[in-house]
């Protein structure tokens, strides 16, 4: 069964907050350099869509956004985010379900592989791929362990909680490093998080991978 996140969406950022503190706004605000001037952006999973506020905060027009979010109820309050003059087309549908060209210049990935099984992210992240231009610019940020004892705990109960409320369909997190780099990506920049347990990279698509 895919995950749901309605259930979650009126509280989604206020548990986020507690946990995290600024963390996982922090963490995503630090890539949104890596996007230029009049680009044509694809975010996928951007949750209650405060992201497009702060994306708004640095560029205040001339961005074309497409932001698909699976769950109705995280879509409801995106769409009442405030975009400045960037034009924001929103899609209520899973991603791989997104029939489009490779046209746009930067994709944004933020905690979106963490709820997904080895398979699933299989599929995902080639979709994905072939959605983005060459030379485009993958912002992803997710969960990255280091073997820390608290990290460990933290990720158990964070998963244990959102399989009961959200379904989702992971046990634990899928190695998402891997795929950048089956897919030939180069990493342009990278920093880490919350004790190192969150990871931000910007990556460049270099070829094409059939
Ligand atoms: C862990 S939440 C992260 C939310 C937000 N990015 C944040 O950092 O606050 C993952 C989000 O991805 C969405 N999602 C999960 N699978 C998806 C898919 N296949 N296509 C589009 N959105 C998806 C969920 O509905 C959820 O809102």
């Amino acid at each position: 069964m895919a995950a749901n996140y309605d259930n979650s969406a009126w509280f989604y950022d206020r548990l986020s907050r507690m946990i995290y503190g600024q963390a996982i706004i922090n963490s995503q605000v630090y890539l949104l350099k890596y996007i230029p001037a009049g680009s044509d952006i694809l975010i996928v999973g951007g949750g209650t869509g405060w992201i497009l506020e702060e994306i708004a905060n640095i560029h205040s027009s001339g961005l074309k956004i497409t932001y698909v979010e699976i769950s109705a109820k995280m879509m409801v309050l995106s769409r009442k985010r405030k975009t400045a003059g960037n034009q924001v087309i929103y899609i209520n549908e899973a991603v791989e379900n997104l029939k489009d060209q490779a046209h746009y210049d930067v994709v944004i990935t933020p905690f979106l592989f963490d709820n997904f099984t080895e398979q699933t992210l299989q599929k995902v992240f080639a979709h994905i791929h072939s959605l983005l231009k060459p030379k485009g610019v993958w912002l992803n940020t997710d969960f990255r362990p280091t073997g820390k004892w608290w990290q460990k705990i933290l990720l158990k109960s964070m998963i244990l909680f959102f399989r009961m409320i959200c379904q989702i369909e992971v046990s634990r997190l899928p190695d998402v490093e891997k795929y950048f780099e089956q897919y030939g990506y180069r990493i342009i920049d990278q920093k880490s998080f919350f004790g190192e347990f969150i990871l931000s990279t910007a990556y460049s698509k270099t070829y094409e991978v059939s």
